[in-house]
Formats: structure tokens, sequence, C-alpha cells
């Protein structure tokens, strides 16, 4: 197997974020600020000049600050529902978050969709900009597409500030429910966007002026970055504690579509653990699948793991059955849309069939999700919305048509994986085991006491 040896400056870039942040940020409410300004910070010392720059662009570099690239002196604007033709802004390098503060009402995203060709941002000032790009994939991963509306979801309520009350009420309120409906599988989605315009609601119903009500939005917005953050890093920290002994060997995992700090921020979830153990000098390569048909694995999480110097392997998602039969994969981690009460997992379709093959060979099965991406309220899958997508993402690759005109095509963005083929599920409150009612509700419950404060980390 082939891989880029490690870096050993990333190396400890992640130990430090994914050990020091954990134990660290104990209570996330004003700590936006510190994550912020730590990740700056690192990135200026452990990237070089690209990330001091970046780090230094735009007047208020918000929580999700770029890391290690170049940041763009202007945003492209060309439209975000064309092919991704817009100039790249720079070559693509260095870990990344997928979206920071250009100023306080511009939140630029990268185009999810133009990697790993291009490294484009492209701006987002309202809700309806945040739900378009979400809705066409620039912005994706179930953490990200919550951060990234709950800040649209601000931003709009900073436009609406000196609106009168009931202008601005119908505004927020039509804005939020446009953004919830961007995409239905992701639970982030609904309850990040709920969480905002709470916000909102409080703060009108305290009467306060327009602009403290709109910064108690972004308050909030702000928090969940934070939050997110905070988990993911815990979560790796469990992850790696929860991977197999394989000795001095090599541990070989498989993942599935992209769970990086693409899809999530900072860390990522499934990948953040594959980096923490990477970086914790766990000799450790990676089995990528494909993800057909929007090819996440091949563009995106390969590239994440060529910038973290992880080694990797592309493969086929066809190819998944003869490598677990050839016992080459030691454990398969994977993201998670939503996790609904007892255990079963929606997440990107292609994720059952390996729970499956997982079964077949013995090989432990692990879904990696904060708390975040639980729906209590969701009993079981039956209840879990899977999204459909256009024909031409199966007829076409890359505006190549492979299938003849007119082909009837079923697209489903997820697949459910019952909880039955769950080995484990990893989350920022420790690896959840079977019976997974019980467990979740219990991490559930200890989630929310540390963020109330009554658990110290
Ligand atoms: O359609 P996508 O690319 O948004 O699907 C993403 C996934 O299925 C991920 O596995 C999931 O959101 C977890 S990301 C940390």
């Amino acid at each position: 197997m082939s891989g880029t040896p490690p870096d050993p400056s990333r190396r400890r870039f992640f130990r430090q974020m994914a050990g020091e942040l954990v134990s660290s940020a104990a209570h996330v409410v004003g700590v936006v600020a510190e994550v912020r300004d730590r990740t700056a910070a690192e990135a200026q010392s452990l990237l070089g000049v690209e990330a001091a720059e970046g780090a230094a662009t735009g007047s208020a570099p918000g929580p999700g600050v770029a890391l290690g690239a170049p940041s763009p002196t202007a945003a492209p604007t060309a439209s975000p529902t064309a092919a991704p033709t817009a100039a790249p802004t720079a070559v693509p390098t260095g870990f990344r978050t997928p979206f920071r503060f250009e100023t306080d009402d511009t939140l630029l995203v990268i185009d999810q969709r133009a990697l790993p060709d291009a490294l484009v941002e492209l701006p987002v000032r309202t809700a309806y900009d945040a739900a378009r790009l979400i809705r066409e994939m620039a912005v994706r991963g179930a953490p990200a597409i919550g951060q990234v509306a709950a800040i649209g979801l601000a931003l709009s309520g900073w436009l609406a500030r000196n609106a009168i009350p009931r202008s601005r009420d119908q505004l927020v309120r039509t804005a939020a429910v446009h953004l919830a409906a961007a995409r239905p599988t992701a639970v982030n989605l609904g309850w990040a966007v709920g969480r905002v315009r709470e916000a909102y609601e409080r703060a009108s119903e305290a009467g306060v002026a327009g602009p403290e009500i709109a910064a108690a939005m972004r308050a909030e917005a702000d928090r969940i970055v934070a939050e997110a953050t905070d988990d993911h890093g815990r979560l790796a920290a469990f992850g790696l504690e929860a991977l197999p002994d394989v000795g001095d060997r090599e541990l070989r995992l498989l993942t599935h579509c992209n769970t990086g700090p693409l899809a999530g921020g900072q860390f990522g979830t499934a990948l953040g653990i594959v980096q923490a153990a990477h970086f914790a000098e766990r000799p450790v390569h990676v089995f990528v699948d494909e993800t057909r048909p929007y090819l996440q694995g091949a563009r995106l999480t390969a590239w994440e793991l060529a910038q973290a110097g992880v080694p990797h392997t592309l493969i086929p998602d066809v190819a998944a059955g003869s490598l677990l039969a050839a016992g080459r994969v030691d454990a398969i981690l994977v993201g998670a849309d939503r996790v609904a009460a007892n255990g079963d997992t929606a997440n990107k379709v292609g994720t059952y069939p390996l729970a499956v093959l997982a079964a077949r060979h013995g090989v432990p099965f692990f879904v990696c999700a904060p708390i975040s991406s639980v729906d209590i309220g969701t009993a079981d899958a039956a209840a879990i919305p899977i999204e459909e997508r256009p024909a031409a993402e199966v007829t076409e690759i890359r505006g190549i048509r492979i299938a003849p005109p007119g082909t009837e095509v079923w697209n489903p963005a997820f697949d459910i994986t019952p909880a039955e083929l769950i080995t484990g599920i990893v989350t920022d409150e420790g690896v959840l085991r079977a019976p997974f009612g019980a467990s979740i509700v219990a991490a559930v419950a200890s989630r929310a006491a540390r963020r109330a404060g009554a658990v110290g980390d």
C-alpha cells in the first residue's frame, strides 16, 4: 500500500486539537472566542505563512476560521447553481473548515462541488443564500449544514434588525421554514434552525431592540458552532479508544462518504477519529470508497486524508465486498445524518450494504455521530425521511451522460442501517452499545447535563 508519510507538524496539530480542546472546553458558553483564537493560532504556527494569511484575513474571523489555505481577496460571484466555473482562489491545500467569516455580515463557504480541483468560496449573506447552497450541496454533511443554516438565519436576522416587529417576525419565521426544508434527512438542520429561531422569539418577547435581537441570534449560531467543535473533539477521543487493537501492525479502516472537517467543521466525525489515530501515531491505512453517485469519498475524503498525510486507498464502492472477504479491513467507520431513538441510523446511501458485509465477515461496524445527530423524537427508521435527489446525479458524471437518454432513475441520498447491525455508536458521550434505546437516552441526558454545566468535563 502506498501512502504519504505523516507530517510531524500536522501530527501535533491534531493531537492538540483533538486532545487539549476536549479537556479544556468544558463550558461551551463563552468558549467561542477561545476556540476561534486557538484555531487561528494553531493554524498559524503549524501550517505556516499561508495559514497566517488566512487567519488574518477578514475583519472578523468567525469560529469557522479557515485553516491552512490562502484566503481569497474577493469571493467568487458565479452562481452556485452553475457547474463550479468560478476561478479557483487557490490551489487546494491545508486543513479547512467548510466556512469562515469574511466580514461580520458575510460568511464564506467552501463550494464542495468544486473540490478536489479548485478551492472556491461562495458568499452567504442571508438565510436564502444558505438554504440554496445547502440544497445544491455546495455545503453538505449533517453537522456542517446545521451550522451554516444557523449562521444564515442569524445573518437574515441582522438584515431585518431595523424592520418593524411584524415584518421582522414574518421575515425570520419564513426564512427559518425555508432553511429547515432545504434537506430533509439530517436532523441537525432542523434543530439548529430551531435554536436560532427560538433565540429570536425569546429576544423579541423580551422587547429588546432589533440589533440586540440579531445579536442574540448570532450568539446562538456561534454557540452551535462551538458546541460542534467541542463535541467532535470528544467524539474523536472516544473513538480512538474504541478502535480495535491490532498490535504493531497497521490498522486498516474502511470509511464511506465524507465525514471530515468539510462535513462537520474542525474535526469531523468518523474521519476525525481516523485523523486522531494518525496523529496519535497509530499506523493507520484507510480504504475510502468512492460513494457513488455524488463521489464524496473520491472527491472529498481522499482530498482531506491527503491534506492530513493519512495513508489511504480509493476503492470503487462495489469492491468493498471483496476487500472484506479478503480480511483486509479491521473496522468500518461511518457517519450519520440521523440516529433514531432505537439506534437505527440514516446515513449516505451505501452505508447499509457495508453494515451487512461487516456482519457477514465479523468486522466491527461503528457509526460515529455526535449526540446532536441523535433524534430522540424519532422512534425508529420508519419515521426518518429519506431525501431523493435528481436523476442527473446518476445518469451523468460531471456533465457527461453515461446512461441512455430517458432512463428511469431512483436516487435515494441516504439509507437505513438497522440498529442490530451496528457494533457501537461513537458519540461525544462515549461509545454506545446495544441495547441502544437505553444507552441513547442516557447519553442524551448526559450531554444535556454537560451543556447545562451540571457536569464538568
Ligand atoms: O449528502 P451528504 O454528502 O450531505 O451526506 C453526508 C453523509 O451522509 C455523512 O456521512 C453524514 O452527514 C455525517 S457527516 C459528519
